[in-house]
């Protein structure tokens, strides 16, 4: 709702304790230029300091808000809150009614006359890291955030267009003991791109990212030409999350004139977005395989977002008895559900914001399956109302699949994927959910 995230510690430890921390968080809620999102539970701790009268235990806990005020404004606002609940300002008086401070604000290292943030002592403090965990548990310090940004820039990221090339230098990185994740991609990075990275990150001692539009995954008048490219802003994306090396061949780079081998991963194919866009799969299996042998990946990570897409490359892995390990991570959505992807560039402002109707016709598929509803017709049409109400989206299909095999299922049992796909415009997009 506001663009900054922040997050408020409030403690009390003068009675009604819980009292005056209700009403601080109540105060904060009223405040127009704040949005509430979440508040921990309320923790009890010793005093920190000698002098403090055991008796006088506080209650602590923090709450995560959104808020279009600065730093700055968002301490006097805080402030406030104390005076009006009867806090003096006498730095000797250690008894608090009510204690507010800034913790975190977005990842922003502040130090002026009226503020620090990050808080000082915040990693000192049980009090606060336990509640903060609670509502932020990926929360990293700043301070540590900017460090392993120091680190990275510092690093040098290489660029490869020569298939041979890049498999020289990847393949002395591997015997030399590196474990090396891949994140394969078309570019034009987003959040959801970024997510897969920041995986790789974690778990490899060496990143690599492809960026490369495969032209034998489209089909004739598909958006092949006109698909967003721009490696300039990748690069910096990458940089960010400490890719080592970015794989960024040309289509003829890539597949000689003459070039006559396909992938092809039978039965997982046909249905879903095989149905519709004949020969998608084998142009993405066969890519995929012939990166895979550039890049002597341990680990190569992929998105939910393309269920089908992730569940191939799995079984042709398998079946092709290829060495690397696939990991498949969730799918990253905008705040208002609609799943990130290259393509929502396309789409107009109107387009836009009735975009996440097949997020929540999933979400409403997903409902009716919980409260007991097996039969796939009777979903299927209810999410099909819910778009055509709700948008000028044209659907191209919705279907309930077994999640193993692909395969339509009359009736839902185990694990199924319900995958939509539609159209505004000429803009095509595509989302999913696993129910159990
Ligand atoms: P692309 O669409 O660029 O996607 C690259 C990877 O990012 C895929 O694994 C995709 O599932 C994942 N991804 C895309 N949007 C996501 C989101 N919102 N949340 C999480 N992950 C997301 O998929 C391709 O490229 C190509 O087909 C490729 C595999 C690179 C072969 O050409």
């Amino acid at each position: 709702m506001f663009k900054n995230k922040a997050y408020i510690s409030i403690g009390s430890n003068i009675p009604p304790r819980r009292k005056f921390i209700d009403e601080a968080t109540k105060r904060l809620r009223r405040d127009s230029n704040i949005a509430l999102i979440k508040r921990s539970s309320i923790y009890e701790t010793c005093p920190n300091g000698s002098n403090f009268d055991i008796r006088k235990r506080f209650l602590n806990g923090v709450v995560e808000i959104e808020t279009s005020l600065g730093p700055s404004d968002l301490m006097s606002r805080l402030l406030g809150i104390e005076r009006s609940l009867g806090r003096t300002d006498s730095k000797r008086c250690l008894d608090r009614a009510i204690d507010l401070d800034i913790l975190l604000y977005n990842d922003d290292i502040v130090s002026n006359g009226d503020v620090v943030i990050p808080h000082p002592r915040m990693h000192e403090r049980d009090f606060v890291i336990l509640p903060l965990m609670e509502v932020s548990p990926d929360t990293v310090h700043p301070v540590i955030k900017k460090r392993i940004r120091d680190i990275y820039n510092a690093r040098e990221m290489k660029v490869f267009t020569s298939p041979q090339a890049a498999y020289n230098h990847l393949f002395s990185e591997k015997i030399s003991g590196k474990r090396i994740g891949f994140v394969p991609t078309m570019g034009y990075l987003h959040e959801g791109h970024a997510s897969l990275l920041r995986r790789a990150r974690r778990e490899n001692d060496l990143v690599v990212l492809s960026i490369f539009v495969n032209p034998t995954q489209f089909s004739a008048g598909e958006d092949y030409k006109r698909y967003p490219r721009d490696l300039k802003r990748d690069a910096r994306v990458a940089r960010k999350e400490g890719v080592d090396v970015i794989f960024h061949p040309s289509a003829s780079d890539m597949y000689k004139k003459d070039n006559s081998t396909r992938v092809d991963v039978e039965g997982l194919s046909e249905n879903l977005c095989g149905r519709y866009r004949p020969g998608h799969f084998r142009g993405v299996a066969t890519v995929v395989a012939k990166l895979l042998n550039v890049i002597p990946a341990d680990v190569a990570y992929f998105g939910q977002k393309d269920a089908q897409q992730a569940f191939i490359i799995k079984r042709m892995i398998r079946d092709l008895n290829m060495a690397v390990k696939i990991k498949i991570l969730p799918t990253v959505r905008e705040k208002d559900g609609l799943a990130m992807s290259s393509r929502n560039r396309y789409l107009s402002a109107a387009e836009r914001r009735e975009a996440p109707v097949g997020y929540r016709s999933l979400i409403l598929a997903r409902k009716m399956i919980e409260k007991g509803e097996k039969r796939s017709e009777k979903v299927i049409r209810s999410m099909k109302d819910f778009v055509h109400r709700n948008s000028n989206a044209k659907i191209q299909y919705i279907l309930i699949v077994d999640k193993d095999t692909l395969k339509d299922v009359k009736t839902v049992k185990g694990a199924v994927l319900i995958a939509i796909a539609f159209y505004f415009g000429g803009t095509r997009l595509i989302d999913n959910m696993i129910v159990n």
